[in-house]
């Protein structure tokens, strides 16, 4: 190696150095920005999920009959960046029994706009609030009619909405009927 040659992997190091160290200590509070809730030397952690404070526990005697349908709160933490780490959100929800004896639980914020929906049993009821001849049951949300159905999955059969709303898991343990977690991504 000549001594040229040295000088120059010198010069190169005696620069690299200090730009390596640089984006090393910009990298700290690029990661803290996109995400706040991180710990030290944990960039490829698992992501901040939110997790469900308690069950909602129904017995099979709460749903005597098919399309009888239940609201309840459904609490979740969720990772923030403020003094208590967490946010803590209650998320209203329907539990409703279909003919083929599943309970199924849906959040009833609108994945619209966020509105409040409601339980409609009633396919002529439907038509005179929500101008929409459903085929049985369905969600319906008053602020700009979007109409569910629920033997669809939660379908969406009329207005805006982009997709049906998010499901809870429902669990069946011998007499009792457990809604124990939300469908990921976000709340509406
Ligand atoms: S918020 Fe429900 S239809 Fe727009």
């Amino acid at each position: 190696m000549t001594e040229g040659t040295s000088r120059r992997i010198l010069l190169k190091t005696a620069v690299a150095v200090p730009l390596a160290f640089t984006f090393g200590l910009l990298a700290s509070p690029i990661a803290r920005y996109l995400r706040p809730t991180i710990k030290p030397l944990d960039l490829l952690g698992p992501s901040d999920q939110p997790s469900p404070l308690t069950d909602v526990v129904f017995t099979e005697s709460d749903f005597p009959d098919d399309w009888t349908c239940l609201s309840f709160t459904f609490g979740q933490s969720y990772k923030e960046y403020n003094p208590e780490a967490l946010e803590v959100r209650k998320i209203p929800g329907f539990a409703v029994k279909l003919p083929s004896g599943d309970v199924v639980a849906y959040s009833r914020i609108c994945p619209h706009l966020g509105c409040i929906f409601n339980f409609i049993k009633e396919p002529q009821e439907c038509l005179k609030g929500y101008n929409y001849l459903p085929a049985g049951p369905v969600f319906a949300c008053p602020c700009h009619l979007s109409v569910y159905d629920i033997a669809q999955g939660g379908k969406v059969v009329s207005g805006p909405a982009p997709r049906p709303p998010r499901q809870f898991d429902v669990k069946k343990e011998g007499n009792t009927i457990k809604v124990v977690s939300l469908e990921a991504g976000g709340i509406a």
